[in-house]
């Protein structure tokens, strides 16, 4: 008889986060079953497309029976755990969908999903949960967040931040019950590989770098020698820090981590920069990667009458580019950080270096551009 092999029941593995979390599970030799969508030929086709960058042959791994790959869909579509037992759910799907727009989401997929995903838990004797969930499930609260369940708070920023909340609030009422074992992961924004630049989402973040280069670009008759001159009013206090952001292998290193050592499952772990940068380093930084000068901050409340064209592009979409202007909460990372410590990790921090190599890989598939145009040519 083949001893048992400990088993992760894994949701959204072709996801952004997913696709590295998977990685580290399988290098580490954790067995995976990865719940897929359908048609299941095309999602198997699809990971193996996005494994592969990341150094996997997914086809070696299925081969050797650590990766087992199923059919099904949240909340309705769950397959009937025929693999034998399974020790733990690693649950990293997610409706990202900001708001519903009558397609159910992102309701269906985080609560709904979240419900059955429970049931079945329930259902196959399983008694560990591995949930990502998100940093902004603090929603209003202000000042520093710590590791723990929050009391729902007045409001949220968007739909997607409630439904992320209201699943964690089932989990945790899941994890009183007796025997349960709930561990949270709680990223804040997450951006590309710390080491290599390589991403394979290009919102927030690399949304407003992108709108600089292409103010740089209107702007490109304004140049003598110190670069672009932009007369530009920026919201935003320069001491303040910018919105958080996760390089993707360090939020995927850290939840391998933390599942494959049960000493540390029952927490919750905010996977967020401890010393974001503020916004006069990150306006340094810009002003140095594209060569551009004329910039200075004003408060974000009081938007000016007499908007140049540059100014009327920004502030119009402030709110989209950088949603966490109004509302930077400071987060607690108190058991990541012994985490990080145990292992003798250090924070991948944003320094100039690292900002470059995050835009010039963005900039060599062109914000995106290059990805979607592979995906339509597949699809
Ligand atoms: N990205 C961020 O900045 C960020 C920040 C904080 C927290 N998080 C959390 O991190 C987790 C992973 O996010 P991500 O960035 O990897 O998202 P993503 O790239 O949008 O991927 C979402 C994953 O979930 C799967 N999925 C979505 N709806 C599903 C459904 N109804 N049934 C089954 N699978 C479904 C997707 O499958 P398909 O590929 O088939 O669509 C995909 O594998 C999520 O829980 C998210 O809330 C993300």
């Amino acid at each position: 008889m083949t001893p048992h092999q400990p088993t992760t029941l894994m949701t959204g593995a072709t996801g952004f986060l997913g696709q590295f979390v998977l990685r580290e599970l399988l290098q580490r030799g954790r067995r995976v079953v990865a719940l897929l969508r359908s048609p299941l030929q095309d999602s198997r086709r699809r990971l193996a497309g996005l494994m592969r960058p990341l150094g996997v042959e997914l086809d070696e791994h299925v081969t050797a029976g650590r990766l087992i790959l199923r059919e099904g869909a949240l909340p309705e579509n769950l397959p009937d755990g025929e693999w034998g037992p399974t020790d733990d759910i690693l649950a990293c799907a997610a409706s990202l969908q900001l708001f519903s727009n009558g397609n159910g989401e992102p309701y269906k997929t985080n609560v709904e999903g979240t419900r059955t995903l429970l049931e079945w838990a329930d259902r196959h004797h399983v008694t560990r949960i591995h949930s990502v969930s998100t940093a902004y499930v603090c929603g209003s609260h202000r000042d520093v967040i710590r590791e723990v369940h929050h009391p729902r708070p007045a409001s949220f920023q968007t739909e997607y931040e409630e439904t992320k909340w209201q699943a964690e609030e089932m989990l945790a009422q899941w994890s009183r019950a007796n025997g349960n074992t709930l561990t949270v992961t709680r990223p804040s924004f997450i951006i590309g590989d710390s080491t290599t630049g390589y991403t394979t989402q290009f919102g927030g973040f690399y949304q407003f770098a992108r709108f600089v280069s292409l103010m740089k670009a209107e702007c490109g008759s304004n140049s003598n020698g110190d670069g672009t001159y932009i007369p530009l009013r920026i919201p935003g206090r320069p001491d303040e820090q910018i919105q958080n952001l996760v390089p993707v292998d360090y939020a995927a290193r850290m939840i391998a981590e933390i599942i494959l050592n049960p000493d540390l499952h029952g927490r919750i772990y905010h996977l967020t920069d401890p010393k974001p940068p503020t916004w006069d380093a990150f306006k340094q930084f810009l002003e140095g990667y594209f060569h551009i000068h004329g910039g200075h901050f004003v408060d974000a409340d009081s938007l000016p009458s007499d908007k140049t064209e540059a100014e009327s592009l920004m502030w119009e979409k402030y709110d989209l580019l950088m949603p966490r202007i109004h509302h930077q909460p400071l987060f607690d990372e108190a058991n990541t950080r012994a985490v990080r410590q145990s292992l003798g990790l250090e924070y991948p921090s944003l320094t100039p270096q690292r900002l470059s190599l995050l835009l010039d890989y963005a900039v060599s598939q062109r914000w995106g551009q290059r990805a979607n145009r592979r995906h339509a040519r597949n699809d």
